[in-house]
């Protein structure tokens, strides 16, 4: 009887503690093709999520739900192919094949990432482009309370893209890196004496992303952190070209 009884109740604080604060990401593909996305959780102890990778043809969603608290990235891989059985990517790829299994994406790749707090407290998240962008991402919210504004970079940063930050496939730019994933230097990584909110200014580089998408993060100290949060444990939706 006593166990049952203990039983029962771990059950119910489980899903008190665990279960009831899962939230859900959506995914969904917007663009012209397949895309492939990935997943990555960097918070300390927390294990990698059900999916860590899955194809995803256009005009499809796929939803999967992260534990409470969480701390993580979802980005998309495109222009994959399994080559003689080796699943590769030209951008995005995590060189483990389709699942990543904690390994991160080949900068650069658009990023959305995710603090969730446990207990229905203050999320944080973002669109990145911090290591560059591939496709253009939106992060959307359903409940929540705060502001929860949507973070997103709409536009195609490739098309603007200079020659020296290019990634491309024969003629086509199809990915443009961070000035510091091309150049890897203090002023543009905000590293060594860099490594100062107060110091790492916005650069000619930084600024390309900026102006193409306000809403994202374009360097390191971009100045967006209280931008996006939303508390109560709200949904998401990341949506690829849309
Ligand atoms: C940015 O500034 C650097 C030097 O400060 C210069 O070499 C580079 O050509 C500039 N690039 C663009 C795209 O304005
Ligand atoms: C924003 O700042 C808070 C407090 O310093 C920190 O806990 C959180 O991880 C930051 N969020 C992001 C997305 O950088």
């Amino acid at each position: 009887m006593a166990n049952h009884a203990l039983l029962l109740s771990s059950f119910f604080f489980f899903l008190l503690h665990f279960g009831a604060e899962a939230a859900t990401i959506t995914v969904r593909n917007n663009c012209p093709t397949t895309i492939w996305p990935a997943t990555l959780t960097s918070g300390p102890g927390q294990p990698q999520l059900s999916t860590t990778g899955f194809e995803l043809a256009r005009g499809a969603s796929r939803s999967f739900t992260v534990p409470a608290p969480w701390t993580g990235r979802v980005w998309a891989r495109t222009h994959c192919s399994n080559n003689g059985g080796r699943f590769n990517c030209l951008t995005g790829d995590c060189g483990r094949g389709l699942s990543c299994n904690g390994a991160g994406g080949v900068p650069p790749a658009t990023l959305a990432e995710f603090t969730i707090a446990p207990g229905g407290g203050q999320d944080f998240y973002d669109v990145s482009l911090v290591d560059g962008f591939n496709v253009p991402a939106s992060i959307t919210i359903q409940g929540g309370t705060g502001p929860c504004r949507s973070s997103n970079c709409r536009a195609d940063v490739n098309r603007v893209c200079p020659g020296e930050l290019q990634v491309k496939s024969g003629n086509e730019v199809i990915a443009c890196k961070s000035a510091c994933v091309a150049f890897n230097q203090p002023r543009y990584c905000c590293t060594g004496e860099f490594n100062d909110p107060n110091k790492c200014t916005p650069t000619n580089y930084s600024m390309i992303f900026e102006r193409q998408c306000p809403d994202a993060y374009s360097y390191a100290y971009d100045d967006k952190n209280s931008t996006f949060t939303c508390n109560n444990r709200p949904n998401y939706v990341i949506t690829f070209c849309g």
